[in-house]
């Protein structure tokens, strides 16, 4: 288990040593499968750092049980506020109990837990994944519309039974189904990672022709990539002989999009840093807070003004 304690030092805003000690906060990152995954953990650990947190970072390698491990060395060390992007949804209560008898406040970043026992954590701060799923899903319904075809969609999703992929995948559905035209011929989970994507594109060329899918709709960027480089391969021009959507918006995916070979880019924000800071201080101290937050996002597509996209920074 990588465990890497940060010690922040204490910036503008931050509390002076006389008014009280850092806040101590044990983060427990699932892993490091995208672009969007590093730039979350780069937002956490500087922001950790212009707050003056002391931050306890652990990447647990998509692994949940080193997820456990680390939540539960957080609580050894007494850490006054734990943080973790779960991997899954399930398999918290345990551990998250331990926490509670413990006295120490639970954040919950990025993904969401499924839990009976709201009382486990304090603040769930993340995307709202199933409006993620519905833009996908809307911007479909526009480039179809009146088209009168049938529209045969593959879809890579992410990591079963994680909140993105379950949102992502029920959202798009509830709005595609309002049309017979369109179909999934063809999903799979990618993992989030781009030699998935390329693994699973290969498989659908494997069992349809070139010819035989009309859109592509991949829950993450990476995947998008190694999806794009087989389709080219097979002699597919991406954006333009398959419509492709993907989800983040990092600044390489946006450049396709600028290019015509994505049509549809949905944000998922990964820059929750500053606000999991202010809602770990608020926490620490007793203030209350609500118990869901979700992160501000948009969507740029073939019919905005790309020019106006401002760089992405990851
Ligand atoms: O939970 C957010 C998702 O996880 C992002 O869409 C994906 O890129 C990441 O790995």
């Amino acid at each position: 288990m990588l465990l890497v304690l940060v010690v922040c030092a204490c910036g503008i805003g931050s509390r002076s040593a006389t008014e009280s000690k850092p806040i101590v906060l044990g983060y427990s990152q699932l892993g490091d499968e995208s672009t969007w995954r590093t730039q979350n953990s780069r937002s956490i650990i500087d922001a950790a750092e212009k707050a003056g947190v002391k931050i306890m970072f652990d990447d647990a390698m998509q692994k949940p049980e080193n997820q456990i491990k680390a939540i539960r060395s957080f609580i050894a060390y007494k850490v006054d506020v734990i943080a973790f992007s779960p991997l899954v949804e399930t398999g918290w209560d345990t551990v998250l109990h331990e926490a509670k008898a413990a006295g120490i406040p639970v954040i919950i970043v990025d993904r969401m837990i499924d839990t009976a026992d709201e009382s486990l954590y304090a603040c769930a701060l993340g995307s709202d994944f199933y409006k993620e799923g519905r833009r996908a899903g809307e911007f479909l319904v526009k480039k179809y519309r009146g088209s009168g075809r049938p529209v045969r969609i593959v879809e890579i999703g992410g990591t079963m039974d994680s909140t993105p992929a379950i949102g992502r995948y029920q959202g798009f559905r509830d709005v595609i189904s309002s049309d017979p035209n369109f179909s999934v011929i063809f999903s799979d989970d990618g993992d989030f990672m781009l030699s998935k994507g390329k693994e699973i594109m290969r498989r659908v060329l494997r069992l349809y022709g070139p010819g035989d899918l009309d859109v592509l709709y991949s829950h993450n960027d990476d995947m998008t990539f190694g999806a794009i480089e087989v389709m080219q391969e097979a002699g597919i021009e991406p954006g333009k002989d398959v419509v492709i959507i993907s989800v983040d918006a990092t600044q390489r995916i946006v450049d396709y999009l600028k290019d015509g070979a994505v049509n549809c880019v949905i944000e998922c924000n990964p820059n929750s840093g500053s606000q999991l800071m202010e809602i770990a201080r608020d926490v620490a101290s007793g203030v209350g807070v609500p118990k869901r937050i979700y992160i501000e996002e948009t969507v740029f597509d073939e019919y905005a003004d790309l020019d106006a996209i401002a760089p992405r920074g990851y």
